[in-house]
């Protein structure tokens, strides 16, 4: 062999070993794939190209120029997911703990660049302890050269993270900047410091899985938005999300073939039980509009009292955005309002149209909603539909009361369709609240309390308790059967495909952040 090209595969092969054999069964002891296993699972077949696999770090400091590894902790590169171009950077655990250098840095800014410039999504599979010590500054450099393209790129190509390891100090922010962050239960961890600096600050034993494991970031913080059980698992969960989003924010979704047909869906017609106070679960109103099981939940343990995710119908990728009765009774609260709000502008800026179903007793009273800010956080869904100029439709099932009929997708503003089930409820506050207050006087007078005010009740609960007020008004555009709810989407989805809105001219707005 020519000794040249016998050098270049012995360059190869060093690059593919990163930081050594034992390193990489220390890998896959902790059930994890390496950088290089996980970019063949995602991507199709044979279709990855590697960018910069020679590339070696610069840095002489702590006797680190004796360990130079090819590709220097990170595989960037190309390649398709189901036929469809993708840009992938994949750090490697067995290089430096995968630890952000200087070079590694740049590694990631080139394909984060290419990506921007052809308009293809960027995944990013974490796996990391952050900034490399040794390299001080430059790799903070490295980690803010990363975070301003992350926000150059926000809004214009879809940017998906896994974090597949643990990942700690500047290897979370990056994640925290693109659209949606996976996690892997186990073997991942978010943490800005981890649980030693945490008992050196404040004295608080915490063990890393509590402190950010996936669970925790999955219910109590929200950071993941998905979480897998293994790597398998989130890589496929990766290409799953994929499936529902375009190229850049200039596409549409790929669409699958669909032929219509009667589109009836009974069942639709016997789920919301007799008595309006009793829960259900909006899952099964989901299930019965949609494409037979293509609901993809984001956010699933976070704020489970509103339901986010995507979806087909008719083969074209829809967001959707619902209370779900079955937790806090459908209320909106802080968390809530944050994921909405955050779920709406990321389908916005990706063409992605909005289906909201309505079944919602109010926002959520008390201290610890005002004290945490509902009042801001509230605004922030409010703020998000409004601006949201993607097709936009509304499926009143049953409550809709009070300010939080305006805030879930009311046409007041800018729902193009709204809809409502003759099970819809569409008043100030439920009836019994609203004759305490109104007719508090004649309550009061009263021989039997129980009496007038339940004849009250009912009397504000016929007035009020439908949506025919609002359809009189225009506000409700039509009151549906429910099992006809599928077939009259796909035919307004249809019929909105063409939609345009003028802005007024603006830098940007200001949402209550
Ligand atoms: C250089 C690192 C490293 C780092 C790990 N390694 N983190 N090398 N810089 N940040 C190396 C280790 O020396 C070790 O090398 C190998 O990676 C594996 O690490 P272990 O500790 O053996 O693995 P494990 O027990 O699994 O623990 C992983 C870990 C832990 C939780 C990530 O290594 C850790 O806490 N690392 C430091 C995290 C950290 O504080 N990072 C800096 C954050 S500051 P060998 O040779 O043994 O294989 C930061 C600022 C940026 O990121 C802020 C921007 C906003």
């Amino acid at each position: 062999m020519n000794p040249k090209i016998a050098y270049l595969k012995k360059l190869k092969e060093l690059a593919h070993l990163g930081g050594g054999q034992q390193r990489i069964d220390k890998q896959h002891l902790k059930k994890k794939l390496t950088a290089r296993e996980r970019v063949a699972y995602l991507l199709d077949e044979g279709s990855f190209e590697e960018m910069g696999m020679l590339v070696t770090h610069r840095n002489t400091d702590f006797g680190t120029e004796k360990e130079l590894y090819y590709g220097d902790g990170v595989v960037t590169g190309y390649g398709t997911i189901n036929n469809r171009l993708v840009y992938v950077y994949a750090q490697d655990f067995t290089v430096f703990g995968g630890s952000l250098s200087e070079t590694h840095a740049e590694k990631i800014c080139k394909v984060m660049d290419h990506a921007l410039k052809v308009g293809a999504p960027i995944i990013g599979l974490n796996d990391s302890g952050g900034a490399r010590i040794q390299e001080g500054v430059k790799s903070l450099g490295g980690y803010a050269d990363i975070f301003y393209r992350n926000v150059q790129a926000s809004g214009v190509i879809p940017q998906l993270s896994a974090i597949m390891g643990p990942c700690a100090g500047g290897a979370v922010y990056s994640p925290a900047m693109t659209d949606f962050t996976l996690m892997v239960k186990g073997s991942s961890y978010m943490f800005v410091t981890g649980p030693s600096v945490v008992k050196t600050v404040t004295n608080e034993e915490v063990s890393a899985e509590e402190l950010g494991g996936a669970s925790t970031h999955a219910s109590k913080s929200g950071v993941t938005h998905i979480t897998a059980d293994n790597d398998i698992a989130c890589l496929e969960d990766l290409k799953k999300l994929l499936s529902y989003l375009p190229q850049n924010n200039e596409e549409k979704s790929a669409a699958l073939p669909f032929v219509l047909g009667e589109e009836i869906r009974e069942e639709l017609e016997s789920i919301l039980p007799e008595n309006r106070n009793k829960p259900y679960d909006m899952h099964q109103v989901i299930s019965g509009i949609i494409d037979l099981n293509s609901f993809f939940e984001i956010h699933k343990d976070y704020a489970p009292n509103l339901l986010v995710g995507f979806a087909r119908l008719a083969g074209k990728s829809i967001g959707i955005i619902a209370n779900q009765p079955k937790h806090l009774a459908g209320c909106l609260d802080v968390n809530s309002s944050k994921k909405g709000a955050r779920f709406t502008r990321f389908c916005d800026s990706f063409n992605i149209p909005l289906l909201v179903l309505v079944d919602v007793p109010g926002f959520l009273p008390g201290t610890d909603q005002e004290w945490n800010g509902i009042i801001t956080n509230g605004a922030k869904l409010l703020y998000a539909l409004s601006e949201a100029t993607v097709p936009r439709i509304t499926v009143i099932t049953r409550k809709a009361y009070g300010g939080a009929y305006d805030v879930m997708n009311s046409k007041h503003i800018g729902a193009d369709l709204n809809l409502a089930w003759p099970t819809a409820e569409i008043a100030v506050m439920g009836a019994k609240g609203a004759s305490e207050i109104i007719f508090k006087k004649e309550i009061a007078a009263a021989e039997d309390a129980d009496l007038v005010l339940s004849k009250m009740e009912a009397e504000y609960a016929a007035k009020f308790a439908n949506p025919y007020t609002a359809a009189q008004r225009g506000f409700i555009d039509e009151v549906i059967l429910p099992k006809t709810t599928r077939r009259k989407l796909i035919k307004a989805y249809a019929m909105l495909e063409g939609k345009r809105v003028q802005q007024p001219k603006r830098k940007h707005g200001n949402i209550p952040l």
